[in-house]
């Protein structure tokens, strides 16, 4: 399992409910977290729109189906999970509360995305003099367009917003319509530049520890505040009482009983 699905994975596993047994995962892709919570015992439905990750995610054994969210529906799951796809899901209203009506009781949302548009011009510094060192190394196999234009200029801001300049949600609509239709919602920061590169970098095995030590790296400049984080993490619970799946929700966020709005930890 590649170091991102791991390190997705590691979020995931602490954000479950106690007594998870059926999970359905949304926008699954190829299907290595579905895989790997499959191959752990646990019920997993995972859907995707792209006919040809879900045959990759079948192929690993996931019971994978082509479905669009939010217009699919199996019953009822323990835990409901986007990672990197809500940003993607129109209607975002829908798509939120659609969750929550396939939640049981107790369940949780969670999810991991980023937010765009928190990027500045020091993160994106940091991030291409980090792309240009592995650039030297001769690591950055599968660039696109994006990547050349942060290699190339030395303001990259300009290119990081037209490359996000598209249909996707801000974290801050995404942390609004979750805090609107939960009760309960912790939130926190997490590293995401790192993926870019460990994409760019083909997934070889010896790129691995290299994508590991750039999140590593991330994570720290994000605790000393040199870097604006990117990622976002949010764990919504639909509490029957709030204050029972407040005391059972992990530690690493912060919990709100009674705030309909989402907290950050780090800013
Ligand atoms: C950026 S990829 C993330 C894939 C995977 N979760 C991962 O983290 O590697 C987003 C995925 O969401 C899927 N997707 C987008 N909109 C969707 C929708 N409405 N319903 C289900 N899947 C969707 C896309 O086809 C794509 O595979």
């Amino acid at each position: 399992v590649r170091f991102e699905t791991r390190f997705t994975y590691d979020f995931i596993k602490r954000s479950l409910p106690p007594h998870c047994a059926r999970i359905l995962e949304v926008g699954c892709g190829t299907g290595e977290l579905a895989a790997q919570l499959t191959r752990e015992g646990f019920s997993v439905v995972a859907i995707d729109t792209d006919r040809e990750v879900i045959a990759t995610a079948r192929r690993g054994g996931v019971d994978a189906r082509f479905a669009q969210w939010p217009y699919f529906r199996d019953g009822l799951f323990d835990a409901i999970l986007f990672t990197r796809s809500l940003h993607h899901i129109h209607p975002l209203d829908a798509a939120v509360q659609g969750a929550g009506e396939c939640l049981r009781g107790g369940g949780r949302v969670v999810v991991e995305d980023f937010a765009y548009e928190s990027a500045d011009k020091k993160t994106l510094r940091w991030f291409a003099s980090a792309s240009r060192i592995l650039a030297a190394a001769g690591l950055l196999v599968e660039r696109d367009e994006f990547l050349d234009q942060v290699l190339r200029k030395p303001e990259s801001l300009p290119a990081w917003r037209k490359a996000h300049d598209y249909d996707l949600h801000t974290a801050a609509a995404i942390g609004a319509e979750l805090g609107a239709a939960f009760d309960n919602l912790a939130t926190e920061n997490a590293a995401y530049y790192f993926r870019y590169l460990a994409k760019a970098m083909g997934g070889a095995e010896r790129c691995d520890a290299v994508a590991q030590a750039l999140a590593n790296q991330e994570t720290a400049l994000i605790a000393d505040a040199a870097i604006i984080a990117f990622g976002r993490r949010y764990i919504a619970a639909r509490a029957r009482s709030s204050r029972v799946i407040t005391a059972s929700l992990p530690t690493a966020g912060r919990v709100s009983g009674d705030s309909k709005r989402p907290r950050s930890r780090t800013r």
